[in-house]
């Protein structure tokens, strides 16, 4: 693998087929990238709002960013009991070394955010193709099958509704199951930028699916810098579901939310019309500091209960809530090359992130129990947690970095100042797993 990948691409020449819409960045976008402070940059990656602001929007995540993480948890095991009991723990874990394992589909050829096409941007190693993860106990994680999976949702609408990370995740179904099988662009937003990766949904005729995203990084209702970098706040409406999404609700049978890096980087946050609060907005505005658990906890809350008033229609409903992802910039600034430049997993207890993921992760698990308890035991909504802060944590290998950018290394180009991806992962990558564990939680009987 890897020669045909080497061919330098002209972004500015690259004409969009039908199958793949318009798939560059352009050179705007490319120096927005570059002026890019950290908070942003978590955001979506795509940021130029004056320094200042992105300064006061320090948040936890930075300083773990800008950690070097020597310390070693010794926090017990995320799940408990009752969460262990029905089957595998997939949250935690180790990666093994299986050649060639996630080497599942050629990224350029399913529509996948260009930033994330570490292959057709040039990267040159792909060890990081060659893990598998395996869960603690031996117990087994099979491979992905597209068939299994389109079986297991057959009839069904599955949506992925959050931030970057989801999406992420979502563009990596779509190319595994458009390896295997036929699929149709049902819609694709227009626009400048990354919107085009923002809102769509694919088809699967053969069984019947239909495979969505949404782009809601605060799975409610967001305005503000959430629509126009420029503006320098998120407006929060905590009480409202992402409208887009909750329109459809009706229709979704299987929903994946994934939201929690904007919420660390603050918002001003509101009920109705009134301000209730914010976190990281400057201290003259005077408003209440609410930090982000507690609007973390109510955004879930908000939209899982949105999704189970709908369920009444009668159709059973999977709600499946993913944990956070953590980055791995290791202490190092967004546009310092060597962030996140490491060709390995880290071993088991080279660098323990749970202190810093955990807080993240449990209220997810939190908001999964209250939703069930709320639920009762014959709703027609099932709640799943799909827990991947463990396993994401241990792969500093397999972000794009600078291969975020096509053949970061090309003649006459300074990687100096430029922008390093190390949230998201590579396509194909560690993030394909994610979606080897989804397919094991709807394949579960419940
Ligand atoms: C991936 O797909 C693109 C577009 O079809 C093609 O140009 C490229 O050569 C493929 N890469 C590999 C390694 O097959
Ligand atoms: C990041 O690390 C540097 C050097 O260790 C330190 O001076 C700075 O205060 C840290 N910043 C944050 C936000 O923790
Ligand atoms: C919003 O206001 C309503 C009505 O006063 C209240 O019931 C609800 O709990 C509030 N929601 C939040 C998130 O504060
Ligand atoms: C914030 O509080 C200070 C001191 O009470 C006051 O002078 C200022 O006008 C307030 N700012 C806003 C935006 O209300
Ligand atoms: C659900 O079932 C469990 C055991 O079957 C029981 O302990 C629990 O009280 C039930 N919860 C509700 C809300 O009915």
């Amino acid at each position: 693998m890897g020669g045909a990948y080497l061919q330098p691409l002209d972004p500015h020449s690259h004409k969009a087929s039908s199958k793949n819409p318009g798939y560059f960045l352009s050179k705007t976008t490319c120096a927005w990238l570059v002026c890019g402070f950290l908070s942003l940059a978590l955001l979506h990656l795509l940021c130029c709002s004056p320094a200042g602001t992105q300064r006061a929007a320090l948040s936890p995540l930075l300083q773990y960013i800008n950690n070097t993480y020597s310390f070693v948890s010794t926090v017990p095991g995320p799940q408990s009991a009752e969460e262990t009991e029905r089957s595998c723990n997939y949250a935690v874990g180790n990666w093994v070394w299986a050649p060639g394992h996630a080497r599942r589909y050629n990224a350029t050829e399913c529509n996948a955010k260009e930033s994330h096409d570490c292959i057709r941007n040039g990267r040159p190693d792909t060890g990081y193709l060659d893990w598998r993860w395996q869960p603690a106990g031996g117990c087994p994680l099979p491979a992905f099958d597209a068939a299994k999976f389109l079986s297991a949702v057959r009839g069904k609408h599955v949506a992925f509704v959050g931030d970057s990370m989801a999406r992420n995740q979502a563009q990596s179904l779509i190319c595994l199951l458009s390896a295997a099988f036929p699929y149709r662009l049902l819609y694709r937003d227009t626009g400048p930028g990354p919107r085009k990766h923002n809102f769509w949904r694919y088809a699967f005729p053969h069984y019947d699916v239909r495979v969505s995203f949404y782009w809601y990084p605060f799975l409610v209702r967001a305005t503000g810098k959430a629509e126009d970098e420029r503006v320098p706040y998120n407006h929060v409406h905590l009480d409202q579901p992402g409208d887009r999404w909750a329109a459809d609700a009706d229709t979704i049978d299987v929903a994946v939310l994934g939201a929690a890096h904007w919420l660390l980087n603050g918002a001003i946050y509101y009920n109705g019309s009134e301000v209730i609060g914010a976190h990281y907005a400057p201290a003259e505005m005077n408003y209440t500091s609410v930090g982000y658990a507690w609007p973390l906890r109510v955004a879930y809350r908000a939209s899982v209960e949105r999704l189970m008033s709908t369920a009444a229609a009668g159709r059973p409903r999977t709600v499946v809530l993913a944990t956070f992802s953590p980055s791995h910039f290791e202490g190092k600034s967004t546009n310092d090359p060597t962030a996140c430049a490491k060709t390995e997993p880290y071993k088991e207890g080279e660098n323990d992130m749970e202190w810093m993921y955990r807080e993240v992760r449990d209220i997810v698990y939190d908001e999964a129990n209250a939703a069930r308890a709320r639920n009762g035991n014959d709703s027609a909504t099932r709640i799943e947690v799909l827990d991947v802060s463990k396993l994401a944590s241990m792969r500093p290998d397999g972000h794009p970095g600078l291969y975020m950018h096509d053949h970061p290394f090309a003649n006459g180009k300074t990687t100096q100042g430029m922008y390093s991806d190390c949230l998201h992962f590579c396509l194909p990558g560690p993030v394909d797993t994610f979606n080897e564990i989804l397919l094991q939680i709807l394949r579960k009987r419940w």
